[in-house]
């Protein structure tokens, strides 16, 4: 078994996310590295701990057998009533400042647990077991936590580095297919935004990496760890750099909430984003037409998406408007130079946006079938 270690930089510390086939049966010696710990608390949701549960060691060295602790990881879930649960649970079950959490699911459950773990008695130690590919890739790395309000997505919460992350390959192979989809989109992202090679290779190998082939998740998933540990190692809090992570969001974040959430994976609305933002980088001059065909047809390999929504481009031109990462209403879209590069611009004419939106999924379905040709 080959064992990759990524070192993340960040401003409370340096952790490293440990990551290959079977990893999860050193927990307990990995943990025990981390110093002494008067207790173990999973904190999982019943979807991910039935399907990973028995990979997960239940005793973690000489300290008793973990508590598990579970609550539900649906977005609905992501609330302060559920930190308040989890809080709750780790007191009846004795936790004290030296206790551990950790934290088993997708990005639901590392941040909601991720958040519990950095508020209760004002922080205890961390360590994230990604089961999703999202989640391996992208959400345990970086020291985001946090919860959602009714008023929107993501808006309390901390940064707040995990100790360790642990993340198995073995923890994919029940993870339903759409969800793997969904995380190939952000695996795409790095790709274009800092990595050819990465890219080339997802060209020439998608129909294996659909099939989770062992050696292509191998690359992958160490590689993008890689790239995302650089990227919030250089800029833990997003003012430059971290915003590249951004490539096909921010019609993506609009997507997703011009439709309540409901229609699109995220994954599948930053696959159409990334499309868009292709397309977007075409027409503004920014994205040479190749590099645009290029990122057009390996996303529609990801294979058929919910539709773009029948919504008027003024009206997801407003979502864009409202996500907290537009400055002073001004939209910044992260675009790619060229494959393997990206920035963010914030000096795109609201004519050509109106354009790509208007014509936007008729133009994308003909470049990204010229591009095939
Ligand atoms: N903190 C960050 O930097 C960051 C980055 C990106 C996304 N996020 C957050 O991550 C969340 C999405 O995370 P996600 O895409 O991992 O989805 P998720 O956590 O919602 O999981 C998707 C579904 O898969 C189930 N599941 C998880 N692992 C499984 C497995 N191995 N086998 C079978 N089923 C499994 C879950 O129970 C859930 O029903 C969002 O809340 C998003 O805001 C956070
Ligand atoms: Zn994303």
């Amino acid at each position: 078994m080959k064992i990759h270690r990524i070192r993340v930089p960040s401003a409370t510390g340096k952790y490293e996310v440990v990551c290959g086939s079977g990893v999860l049966r050193g927990a307990a010696r990995e943990i025990a590295r981390l110093g002494k710990f008067s207790s173990v608390h999973v904190v999982s949701s019943p979807k991910a701990w039935r399907a990973v549960g028995k990979l997960v060691p239940r005793r973690f060295g000489l300290l008793g057998a973990a508590a598990v602790h579970l609550f539900h990881d649906a977005e609905s879930g992501k609330t302060l009533a559920s930190v308040e649960q989890i809080a709750r649970s780790l007191v009846r079950a004795g936790a004290d400042r030296r206790a551990l959490v950790v934290a088993v699911g997708g990005g639901m459950v590392g941040d909601v647990a991720g958040f519990a773990a950095a508020s209760y008695l004002r922080g205890i130690a961390l360590v994230h077991v990604p089961t999703t590919l999202l989640a391996q890739v992208d959400s345990a790395i970086g020291g985001k936590t946090g919860v959602n309000l009714p008023e929107g997505k993501n808006l309390v919460g901390a940064f707040y580095s995990p100790s360790l992350v642990l993340s198995d390959f073995l923890m994919l192979r029940s993870l339903p297919d759409r969800e793997f989809r969904g995380g190939l989109a952000e695996v795409i992202k790095y790709g274009v935004i800092a990595d050819k090679q990465l890219f080339a290779y997802l060209e020439a190998g998608m129909e294996k990496i659909l099939r989770r082939d062992a050696g292509a998740l191998e690359y992958l998933i160490p590689r993008c760890a890689e790239i995302k540990a650089r990227v919030v190692g250089a800029d833990e809090h997003e003012s430059g750099q971290r915003e590249t992570l951004n490539f096909g969001h921010t019609f993506g974040h609009a997507l997703e909430s011009v439709t309540n959430y409901r229609v699109y994976q995220h994954g599948e609305a930053v696959a159409w984003g990334m499309m868009a933002a292709a397309l977007l980088g075409y027409v503004a001059g920014i994205t040479p037409e190749a590099d645009a065909a290029r990122i057009l047809a390996l996303t529609r390999r990801l294979g058929a998406l919910p539709p773009w929504p029948k919504v008027a481009p003024a009206k997801l031109i407003a979502a864009m408007r409202a996500d907290k990462k537009a400055r002073a209403g001004k939209i910044r879209f992260v675009l790619s130079p060229r494959i393997g590069q990206a920035r963010s611009y914030d000096g795109i004419s609201a004519e050509i946006l109106q354009r790509v939106l208007q014509l936007g999924p008729a133009l994308l379905a003909h470049l990204g079938a010229a591009s095939a040709l």
